[in-house]
């Protein structure tokens, strides 16, 4: 075989809130390789105001059946009651594609915020994910465009995100493509 070996996936993750220390640190330095460096829509660092009361949530890839690496993250937050919005979704990219770990990062998110009394849950996509989305029974409710780039302010079907009250403990993903 031609080329260096693929680089190792772990064979599962898992989707929870980001409740330790190292969590929540793997999710900001994801964000910012993801938003600032592979994107460049942000100069050295994504934060803003929502960090101070969003939830964040992390995909944790597992080795021997520990936790290892934030490979995935995404946050909620609740501007105003029963309105929940999600925000700033990241993979590492090279783990896009082999886990479900989008999906199961958004499924998680939504399902978090039924079990907290959420009766409408939207996002801003970037137009080229609106397809993922849009497979997860969300519809566009109208294009933007937001840090220069076109954006689908979508909302979720959310009758197909069950309340999840679990959030902490979270759920494992098995990778389809594994090490
Ligand atoms: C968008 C992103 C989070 C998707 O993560 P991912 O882990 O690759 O997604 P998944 O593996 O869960 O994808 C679920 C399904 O949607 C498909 N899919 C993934 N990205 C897609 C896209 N942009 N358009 C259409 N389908 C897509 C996958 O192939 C998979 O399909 P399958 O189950 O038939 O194989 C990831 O590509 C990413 O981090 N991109 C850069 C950051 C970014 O753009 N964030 C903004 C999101 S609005």
């Amino acid at each position: 075989m031609d080329g260096p070996p693929p680089p190792f996936v772990a064979s599962a993750h898992r989707v929870k809130l980001a409740t330790q220390a190292w969590e929540v640190a793997g999710a900001a330095a994801l964000r910012r390789q993801v938003f600032c460096v592979e994107q460049g829509l942000f100069d050295g660092d994504d934060r803003d105001a929502i960090d101070a009361q969003a939830i964040p949530i992390v995909a944790l890839a597992e080795l021997c059946g520990m936790p290892d690496a934030v490979v995935g993250t995404v946050r909620i937050h609740q501007p105003e009651p029963g309105l929940w919005i999600g925000s700033r979704l990241a993979v590492a990219e090279e783990h896009r594609r082999v886990g479900s770990l989008g999906a199961s990062l958004i499924r998680l998110a939504v399902s978090t915020a039924t079990a907290r009394g959420c009766h409408c849950f939207q996002a801003h996509v970037q137009s080229r994910n609106a397809l993922l989305f849009r497979r997860l029974r969300w519809t566009t409710l109208e294009e933007v465009e937001l840090h220069g780039r076109p954006h689908h302010r979508m909302q979720a079907d959310l009758s197909h995100y069950p309340p999840w009250p679990d959030g902490a403990q979270g759920f494992l993903t098995l990778t389809r493509r594994a090490a």
